[in-house]
């Protein structure tokens, strides 16, 4: 039987750069659920449909074939058959996959995919519902989040870092709006597992909370 790490939490708690490196000292395979929502949203994009043309989206599912492959031990995500990790980051193509992963038929489609991984290999999996809905049988269940000024500056950095222009009030409104659209939506909305430790990383960094995580594994297995 694989054994399955779970950690939910709101938008920029920093789950995908803790996971990557938990995944790397446990020898797991890293499996980010976000980028797969974020690679169906960027082909309703590209198709030019509405974020609330529910039954259009629901229609396209179906052509939009997703898969993973791992390159360097880097998750790569392919659309009908191009790998489309490197167009999949931008603000436009998160709020578009934040958008459109309230309605069923997205979700089906990639929860089938999601369990699928984690029956064949030890995973780290990361998302919004791991916890709650994919692996509810996980061995380790945790809920990482940190205060919304806290992410909306580890943004703010890491754009300016980049080079890309940005404001401070714009990302935390955007941060808030997402936040709340994942809490609310009627399916699976974001909310911390019955079983799953809470950890707050707003005055840890990522060493502390890599240990932390490390930790609660140890306890539970
Ligand atoms: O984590 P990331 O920002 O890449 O996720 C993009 C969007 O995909 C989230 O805002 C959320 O709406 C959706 N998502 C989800 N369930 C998951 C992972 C992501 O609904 N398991």
């Amino acid at each position: 039987m694989s054994i399955n790490i779970a950690i939910d939490g709101p938008a920029g708690a920093g789950k995908s750069t803790i996971a990557k490196r938990v995944a790397k000292e446990l020898e797991y395979i890293y499996v980010d659920t976000g980028a797969m929502y974020r690679a169906m949203a960027y082909y309703f994009l590209q198709k030019g449909i509405s974020p609330e043309d529910e039954g259009k989206i629901s229609e396209e599912c179906k052509n939009a074939e997703i898969s993973i492959a791992y390159q360097n031990g880097e998750q790569q995500v392919i659309l009908n058959g191009e790998n489309v990790t490197a167009y999949i980051r931008k603000e436009e193509v998160g709020n578009m996959a934040s958008a459109t992963s309230v309605y069923p038929k997205v979700r089906e489609k990639l929860v089938e995919l999601q369990k699928e991984l984690a029956k064949k290999s030890n995973v780290i999996m990361d998302g919004r519902d791991i916890g709650t809905c994919v692996l509810p049988d996980a061995q380790v269940k945790i809920y990482l989040t940190a205060s919304v000024q806290t992410r909306a500056k580890r943004r703010y950095d890491e754009l300016k870092e980049k080079g890309v222009s940005c404001n401070i009030e714009e990302i935390q409104k955007d941060i808030e709006d997402r936040d709340y659209r994942d809490m609310h939506r009627e399916m699976s909305p974001l909310k911390q597992a019955e079983d799953a430790v809470l950890l707050d990383s707003s005055e840890l960094n990522i060493d502390e909370v890599v240990l932390a995580i490390e930790k609660i594994c140890k306890e539970k297995g």
